[in-house]
């Protein structure tokens, strides 16, 4: 028997409990959340050295027409290098020139605008036009007027706004010439007009997460923070300023270039559209190969310091006058920040850790710090805020795991962020309902163990179904279209537990009370003080449940309730079937008394409407 207490009584469990966490990871963001159409906007993925492989990008035109170079011509001087076209036909048959598709294929539709924006220089007075094509280039989309580039102005920025005349999901756009020329390109950027805010992210990928109402945002990684190499880990100051003099760099842990458009202030502008508090990672000297000495550290810890500045300084600031410029002159919301990632065991961690942490203390004494050690089976030998705590394992191991936070010491130490949690190998698949259940057993188990873990996040978050680089995630997406992993929308269930009140429950002596997991919450929404009661079936029989609640406050024909479940346990979504495993409506009936099958293998919710705050005890009854 489980039993609900309604009377007002329960435990506050932390506003910031649920959240998101973005890593750079399967083309999360290049590719992904960020909208810009084009791949390798600078010609910076094949290295700074020429000539160098220009991929994506390919020829318009036979070899006999056209002739493509890299040259160190760029004028941006973090990323010298620029595309130069050599158009050799005359009163050419067709347009020559360059294509790009984008990341698998650029989604263009009609009526939707686009913006261009791209630098071009010419030899001699000639014209060029921008197009978008279809995959096969047998259908023009959109075509701008011809832009005449006079030869003796060097380089030139060229904005145009391309209105699409027909559809084509996997499109790619063109610059090209009809006439004997040599032009130059570089930076070459293509974005819908409409973005989610305003901000440059995909509207589509960006509304799943506002459907989460995550509390934070964990970025940009895991690995991607480490790097392989450490030349290669991710460093805020390359990612902010005007989008072209970035310099892009490649991400070599998940083995793909990032232009960086997506960068430290688009994060930050992201965690605030969302209304979700940023959790900044930054490398802390360590990466999966090489290590900084502590002797050595100096400069990473003032990077550090520079960050938070640029978060939240005064526009007069240094670095808060360059958030300004870039268009948010009030500092952001940042709390928290993560020394390192999954870097514990590394030899310099620890020491290197202690400088940062003293370092932020000093200038930043209300910012919550992240240690990478486990501190839920030790005590930690080093200050911190919260410990790190990453878990990917099988399903049956992640449901056990509902208990792991039971017994941890309770005293006033730091607690716990599990930033990345996930069933991952053969019980998970592309994303199985198998995990899913599992994943929604350990969060109930968090939620009521949440006076000791105070924030959580699936990962990975997204991945773009071209580039699987890890299975499973929450959200997958191509260039149009996207679903929610099963795993992606059991944290929809758990949207109103950040900030609720945990009510005091148990479950007591039934056959298959093992296979069964609930908690009991009132939301803290002061407008719908609903009680929410979470039930998982890991077990493949069916468990009857009864909700008795006392008094005349209640009606059960008021009450709603949601089920994830589905005919196989293995089944995924998929593109094909996007909702094959999604939360449904159960139909409730009866008054002041709710006879539930929760079915084998399934997740419900039952949101029940307040009970006023003079009701007696409620009881959820397994009957098992
Ligand atoms: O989420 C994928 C990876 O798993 C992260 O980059 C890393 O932190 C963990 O090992």
């Amino acid at each position: 028997m489980h039993v609900l207490s309604d009377e007002g009584d329960g435990t506050p469990i932390p506003s910031t409990l649920f959240g998101i966490f973005f890593e750079e990871i399967n083309h999360a963001g290049n590719g992904g959340l960020w909208s810009e159409l084009v791949s390798n906007r600078g010609f910076e993925a094949g290295g700074q050295n020429t000539p160098s492989n220009i991929a994506p990008w390919t020829p318009v035109g036979s070899s006999s027409d056209v002739l493509l170079a890299t040259e160190r011509a760029s004028p941006f001087a973090r990323n010298p290098i620029a595309l130069r076209v050599e158009v050799l036909c005359d009163s050419c048959q067709a347009p020559v020139g360059v294509a790009n598709p984008g990341y698998w294929g650029m989604d263009v539709r009609a009526g939707d605008e686009y913006k261009i924006i791209f630098w071009l220089k010419a030899a001699t007075s000639s014209s060029v036009v921008v197009s978008f094509v279809s995959s096969d280039s047998s259908v023009t989309l959109a075509q701008s007027d011809t832009i005449n580039v006079d030869g003796t102005k060097g380089w030139t920025k060229q904005e145009i706004v391309l209105k699409a005349q027909a559809t084509d999901h996997y499109a790619q756009l063109t610059i090209t010439s009809k006439e004997k020329t040599v032009f130059w390109i570089d930076q070459v950027s293509a974005m819908p007009v409409e973005t989610y805010k305003g901000h440059g992210f995909r509207k589509d990928l960006a509304l799943m997460l506002e459907e989460l109402k995550p509390r934070f945002i964990r970025f940009p990684g895991g690995c991607y923070v480490e790097g392989e190499r450490l030349q290669n880990a991710w460093r805020w100051r390359a990612s902010v300023g005007p989008w072209e003099e970035r310099p892009g760099h490649l991400g070599d842990v998940w083995g793909y270039w990032s232009d960086d458009g997506i960068g430290y202030f688009e994060f930050l502008q992201l965690a605030e559209d969302l209304d979700a508090l940023p959790i900044w990672v930054f490398n802390n000297g360590v990466s999966h190969t090489d290590e900084v000495a502590t002797s050595l550290i100096g400069p990473f810890v003032q990077e550090a310091l520079d960050g938070l500045e640029f978060a939240l300084g005064s526009s007069s600031s240094k670095y808060g006058a360059l958030r300004a410029k870039m268009g948010h002159p009030e500092p952001f919301n940042l709390k928290y920040v993560a020394i390192g990632n999954e870097d514990c065991g590394k030899q310099y961690y620890r020491d290197n850790y202690l400088q940062f942490y003293y370092a932020i203390k000093k200038y930043y004494p209300d910012i919550s710090i992240v240690t990478n050690c486990d501190g839920s089976y030790r005590q930690l030998d080093h200050p911190a805020d919260l410990y790190d705590f990453h878990i990917y394992t099988s399903a049956s191991n992640l449901f056990n795991m509902n208990h792991q936070f039971d017994k941890i010491s309770r005293n006033d130490g730091p607690k716990a962020f599990v930033s990345e949690y996930a069933v991952t190998g053969n019980d998970a698949g592309r994303g199985s309902l198998l995990a899913a259940l599992a994943e929604a057993a350990f969060l109930i188990g968090i939620e009521r163990n949440s006076d000791v873990v105070h924030m959580t996040s699936y990962a990975p978050l997204f991945v773009n179904n071209n580039d699987r680089r890890w299975n499973p995630d929450s959200i997958v997406y191509d260039s149009w279209q996207s679903y929610g992993t099963p795993s992606y929308w059991v944290q929809k269930f758990f949207k109103l537990s950040s900030g609720a009140t945990l009510l005091p429950s148990n479950i007591t002596g039934s056959t298959n009370v093992n296979s069964v997991v609930t908690s009991a919450i009132r939301s803290s929404d002061t407008n719908d003080p609903s009680i929410i009661v979470k039930a998982v079936n890991f077990g493949n029989k069916a468990v009857g449940l009864k909700l008795n609640i006392d008094g005349s406050f209640w009606n059960s024909a008021n009450s709603t309730a949601v089920i994830l479940t589905s005919n196989n346990v293995m089944d995924e979504n998929s593109f094909s079937n996007p909702t094959k495993v999604v939360p449904k409506t159960v139909t409730m009936s009866g008054k002041n008394q709710m006879g539930i099958t929760l079915p084998a293998y399934s997740f419900m919710a039952i949101t029940v409407p307040s009970l006023g705050s003079n009701s007696r005890d409620s009881e959820l009854h397994s009957d098992m």
